[in-house]
């Protein structure tokens, strides 16, 4: 392995970050990346805002604002909290830049001009009101699966199943509440199907993967892969490079990951070699990691991999370490009921380092993690101030005051000799957890040299010997101001701001971030060092700091999902022009026949004339009318709706009846003879 390329999914830019979003992607990932640079290895670190898809333009349409203002805004959030948080990215760009829109386009060209990208027509919801398709998460309905409402024409967060949007029941418009309608369109579909089993050879050899994303993806190869649409009816987004496909844009989850490309081509010309990009992504001597959260294992494991094997000239992910899933108090996070911790807002209150400690301390590694502010509360009073930070202030204090700095060490006891073994051994075992992605156990592997260090200065008792032997004291701080500069390095990934405050603390020049990892447990501090200004590493968060968050988070979770609200009362119709009302054609037609449709007990199928043209439509009236009942009569329909398909029957114009709160039905017809064809106006 030559160099290290990772990369945190970039995160959409239609709301601020939260500490899900951190304990997935982000920290683990900035963990790894600092641990990387100071084992001097050649790494870039890779993010930035996810800024196009529907779910920004709807919040931008909600907020009556352009999608580019909404993510404008969210990019400076973002970039403003990653930074306040730490976070280490060599480059945090954004999707809407053109150098991004013209690397996708390339990609998606090349794989147009390869034929992996086909044309398909498909029937999709259109909502007449907006008048426009109605892509993914534009329509919502009840989940055919759970039956739950509030489910997207993509997805339902309920019961996770991935949907198409044509099995939604009852689906409704998201923006203006309205039943969509069904018609044709072409998209470009991304043969992923023909990719299976070049994954399934890639995917057998990646023997230490995590489990959790090995499992998914032997669940995605077992229902075969298919085709995946990659256009959309949007007007928000890439425009699609191909013949005919102009007013379409790129889908979202196609353009997103190029975003990985395109941020590092940013880099490069910012760094001004803009060709270095290359090393990064064309030379398979790179270990190119992906850190994600596990709603994205399918995105990243297998239609990733998949499109650059298409491509062609691009690197395999080496790594894709995803994680499970931050809960809050017991309870599942939820952004629409505003049931989450918003990283910005605690970055008002508290400082970083407790947070990055506490995280790291529960990494949803292996399952889903407990955030609460209790336990947040008890690790940083119990273990950063009690015991890393108590360690090395008593110790400084201690050197400053009676040795005025580093005291020379005089002749080894076995304790000591056992400090020196812990202190060489500390780097290494440290640091191959981090190495293998293991926050969890590399945080108390730390923990524990502070606590083994914390016995030893008890055990030597310094205070004692200051007295009685003034070399053993000696030997013993300047043992436990070695054990502050191992720790102060060692603790540098996971605690950047308090690492190099210790740095600074031991009177060192430069920066931490610039030391040495496999140096960490040496002994390298010369007798007569001064020490530096002391500061306080960690201070102790009180019961009262923290009942107002505990508070909030009770009170949220009493919320309704604006979801689910929305399925059970529709947004109040917008008021539409006579131009609106004038394109729907109504008529007067007679019913010639009548009769029930076969195993559907809602249905008739009925034959009319309208004017001089026979039709035949069908309705949902049988519960309320028998077939007979209707022959003869005189009914009204809309005469140029877009035929549909309703239980195999063409259905060409459609009725228009009453329906009070009762469900009590009456079908329209004129008060008084008119001929049939007539226009209803
Ligand atoms: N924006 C997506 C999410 O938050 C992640 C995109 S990752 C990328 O779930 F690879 F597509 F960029
Ligand atoms: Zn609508």
């Amino acid at each position: 392995m030559k160099r290290i390329l990772v990369t945190s999914a970039l995160p959409y830019a239609n709301g601020p970050i939260h500490l899900g979003h951190l304990a997935g992607a982000y920290l683990p990932a900035d963990v790894y990346v600092r641990y990387q640079r100071m084992k001097k290895r050649d790494v870039l670190y890779i993010c930035g805002t996810d800024e196009h898809g529907v779910p920004i333009a709807i919040a931008a349409e909600k907020q009556s604002i352009t999608p580019q203002q909404l993510v404008d805004r969210y990019y400076a959030d973002h970039l403003d909290t990653f930074t306040r948080f730490g976070m280490s990215f060599d480059n945090f760009s954004r999707t809407s830049r053109p150098l991004h829109h013209k690397t996708s386009q390339a990609f998606f060209q090349n794989l147009y001009n390869k034929n992996v990208l086909v044309e398909r027509t498909v029937q999709q919801f259109y909502c007449d009101t907006c008048r426009r398709f109605l892509a993914d998460r534009f329509v919502e309905g009840i989940c055919p699966r759970c039956q739950q409402p509030g489910a997207r024409g993509d997805q339902c967060e309920k019961c996770g199943s991935s949907l198409e949007q044509t099995e939604l029941i009852k689906p409704y418009c998201k923006v203006c509440g309205h039943p969509p309608v069904l018609k044709d369109t072409r998209h470009l579909f991304f043969k992923l199907g023909d990719f299976q089993s070049r994954l399934e050879t890639w995917l057998a050899e990646k023997k230490n993967w995590k489990e959790n994303v090995l499992n998914y993806c032997r669940g995605w190869f077992k229902e075969g892969l298919g085709e995946r649409a990659v256009t959309r009816d949007l007007k928000w987004g890439i425009p699609a490079p191909a013949a005919g496909y102009e007013d379409k844009m790129i889908y979202v989850w196609f353009e997103a990951p190029i975003g990985y490309i395109s941020a590092t081509k940013e880099w490069a010309e910012r760094i001004g070699q803009p060709d270095k990009w290359k090393e990064y992504w064309m030379d398979s001597r790179t270990k190119l990691v992906h850190f994600i959260g596990k709603d994205n294992i399918v995105f990243h494991a297998i239609i990733w991999p998949a499109m650059i094997m298409a491509h062609g000239d691009l690197i395999l992910p080496a790594d894709i370490p995803a994680n499970e899933f931050l809960n809050l108090q017991g309870e599942k996070l939820s952004t629409s009921r505003n049931y989450a911790v918003w990283l910005g807002e605690y970055l008002d209150k508290f400082p970083p380092d407790p947070l990055r400690y506490y995280l790291a301390a529960i990494a949803p590694e292996s399952k889903d993690a407990d955030f609460t502010w209790t336990e947040f509360q008890q690790r940083n009073n119990s273990e950063l101030a009690d015991i890393l930070g108590n360690f090395i202030n008593r110790t400084l204090t201690f050197a400053k005051r009676q040795f005025n700095g580093v005291p020379a060490a005089g002749e080894l006891n076995d304790l000591d000799r056992a400090m020196i073994r812990v202190l060489e051994k500390a780097p290494v075992e440290i640091g191959d957890l981090f190495e293998r992605y293991e926050l969890r156990r590399g945080l108390t592997a730390l923990m524990d040299v502070a606590r083994f260090a914390n016995k030893y200065f008890n055990d030597q008792q310094p205070w004692a010997t200051l007295k009685t032997d003034r070399s053993r004291c000696a030997t013993t701080i300047n043992l436990c101001l070695h054990a502050v500069q191992t720790l102060a390095i060692l603790m540098e990934p996971v605690l950047p701001f308090s690492a190099e405050k210790t740095w600074a603390m031991l009177g060192h020049t430069g920066s931490v971030h610039q030391q040495s990892w496999d140096e960490a447990g040496s002994l390298t501090l010369k007798p007569g060092h001064r020490l530096g200004q002391e500061q306080i590493l960690f201070n102790k968060i009180e019961d009262k700091q923290i009942q107002p968050e505990i508070d909030r988070l009770a009170a949220a979770s009493k919320n309704q999902p604006p979801t689910v609200a929305a399925a059970e009362t529709p947004a109040e119709p917008a008021k539409i022009s006579y131009d609106d009302f004038s394109r729907v054609q109504l008529r007067l037609a007679l019913v010639l026949k009548a009769e029930k449709v076969e195993k559907a007990d809602k249905l008739l199928r009925l034959e009319i004339q309208v004017g001089d043209e026979k039709r035949q439509i069908v309705a949902g009236i049988a519960k309320h009318y028998a077939p007979e009942q209707l022959i003869g009569k005189t009914i009204v329909v809309v005469a140029n709706l877009q035929p549909a398909k309703i239980r195999g029957l063409e259905s060409n114009g459609m009725l228009l009846a009453a329906e009070d709160e009762t469900g009590q039905l009456a079908v329209l017809t004129p008060d008084r003879p008119v001929q049939c064809g007539a226009k209803v106006k």
